[in-house]
């Protein structure tokens, strides 16, 4: 397990609107998170993201974090109404100095910066005039990266456009749990398409500046045929056959048109999906256009039956049984970490560019002991397993450039707030104070070993 390549990129990710704060300085706009935060009921803990981490004002000081780990890859996110307020016209200098300020002081430690452009924080503006479900939104988004690579595209190692479309699509707009916190379920096809367009006019931009590896992050999850108790021995046919759409639905529908240029059998029987009329021609080439890198989040196979008589949707979703859990009620199965990977190898064959796993990591109450210690084992736990599974992929032949472990530090969890911890490090909210956890000098003897 200590043998990884030697360049192999161990590092750590966050995104932008779970950990900057700052949220009206400097020009900033507004985004669709500061809305859909501060609306009544939508968050579990009643917060926001204002202030989250103040990263915004303390980016030196987790810069300092990251290279006391020894990480050599840090995945962040840039947020778009920083760069452009109201998501058009030119950009917005005091907003990209902060990003600047950000990649200098990374490569002044020797951590390849990794941005991603795009983690759900779309102008409000946009989503005013339509958000995803608007095809101009699209062009805005390549105009937007074309904007952040003239500007750091000299120094970024890595560009992700998107972050998991998928779940900014069902969790944004079909159960509306996410903003634009919408649900749109008589139309949603288009949110999937100009979401695919948009990554494809960013990568042609990203090109047009500087070297760096163009790739996108979406989330992946085996979809494991089960039977009413929730095990897989309890699947029958009906099961299998929910779980091949669900696995279309998850894994397939973004990446067969990135990786082979045309959306997967079925689509068309997605409400809205009048192929003829949103995808117009020459689109799918420019989605499918090669990426240099796929980046891959994992955190578990997702249990699927067949829907009861009366189900809206062609699967039903279900708990795996006999799997500890994470504090989210989400199954450790470090196993389906290999299990995806070779998937997406056999699927994709030679077209599959070489993988960066963007995203991986696991929730606990993780809390100081008496002595102000976190020793957050149930973590070192998870990441040891997933470690394992993807070395073994690795084995099989898939071949892994790096791996951004979620999180760098305890962040703003979306629809749950401050109540969902992912860090090696813990915050504390009322303080902003940083303490390293147990999982930190464990990921840090990992890399030191293995490097
Ligand atoms: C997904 C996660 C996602 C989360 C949002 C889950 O269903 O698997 O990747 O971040 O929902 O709360
Ligand atoms: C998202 C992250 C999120 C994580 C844990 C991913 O789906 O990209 O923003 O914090 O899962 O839910």
């Amino acid at each position: 397990m200590d043998q990884f390549p030697a360049d192999f990129r161990w590092g750590v990710s966050t995104s932008s609107y779970q950990i900057e704060g700052a949220v009206t300085e400097d020009g900033r706009g507004a985004s669709i998170w500061d809305t859909f935060s501060h609306q009544p009921d939508r968050i579990g803990d009643a917060t926001t993201g204002d202030v989250a981490c103040d990263h915004y004002h303390r980016y030196a000081e987790d810069v300092a974090l990251m290279a006391d780990l020894g990480v050599r890859a840090y995945r962040f996110s840039i947020a778009w109404p920083r760069v452009q307020p109201t998501g058009s016209g030119p950009a917005n200098p005091a907003g990209l100095a902060f990003y600047d300020r950000l990649v200098d002081s990374l490569l002044e430690r020797g951590i390849e910066p990794a941005a991603t452009l795009f983690h759900w924080d779309l102008p409000q503006a946009l989503q005013d005039a339509g958000g995803w479900t608007n095809r101009d939104t699209a062009a805005r988004f390549g105009e937007y990266a074309d904007l952040a690579a003239r500007a750091l595209g000299d120094r970024v190692r890595l560009w992700l456009t998107l972050n998991e479309p998928i779940i900014h699509f069902t969790l944004g707009h079909l159960l509306g749990l996410h903003a634009p916190g919408v649900q749109l379920l008589d139309n949603p096809f288009p949110v999937v398409h100009h979401q695919l367009l948009g990554h494809g006019l960013a990568a042609a931009a990203i090109r047009q500046h500087g070297t760096g590896a163009v790739s996108i992050a979406n989330n992946y999850s085996p979809a494991w045929p089960v039977g009413a108790d929730g095990t897989r021995a309890g699947a029958d046919d009906s099961d299998r056959a929910a779980a091949a759409v669900y696995d279309a639905f998850h894994n397939r529908l973004f990446t067969d048109p990135l990786l082979h240029g045309r959306y997967p059998d079925g689509v068309e029987r997605l409400p809205g999906a009048d192929l003829d009329s949103i995808v117009l021609d020459g689109d799918l080439e420019v989605i499918s256009a090669p990426l240099d890198a796929l980046g891959v989040n994992y955190y578990n196979p997702t249990g699927v039956r067949a829907p009861g008589h009366d189900g809206p949707l062609p699967f039903e979703l279900t708990q795996l049984s006999g799997y500890p859990t994470t504090a989210f009620g989400w199954p450790v199965v470090p196993e389906g970490l290999t299990e995806i990977l070779v998937t997406l190898k056999q699927r994709y064959g030679d077209r599959l560019p070489p993988i960066w796993i963007t995203e991986n990591g696991c929730c606990y109450d993780d809390g100081p002991g008496p002595d102000g210690s976190i020793v957050d084992t149930d973590r070192i736990t998870y990441l040891d397993g997933h470690v394992r599974a993807l070395r073994a992929a690795m084995d099989a032949g898939v071949r892994v450039d790096g791996y951004c472990l979620w999180s760098l530090m305890d962040n703003w969890e979306w629809a749950e707030g401050f109540t969902k911890r992912f860090g090696l490090v813990h915050v504390d909210f009322d303080t902003q104070g940083r303490t390293p956890k147990a999982s930190y000098a464990w990921y840090r003897d990992l890399i030191a070993r293995s490097s």
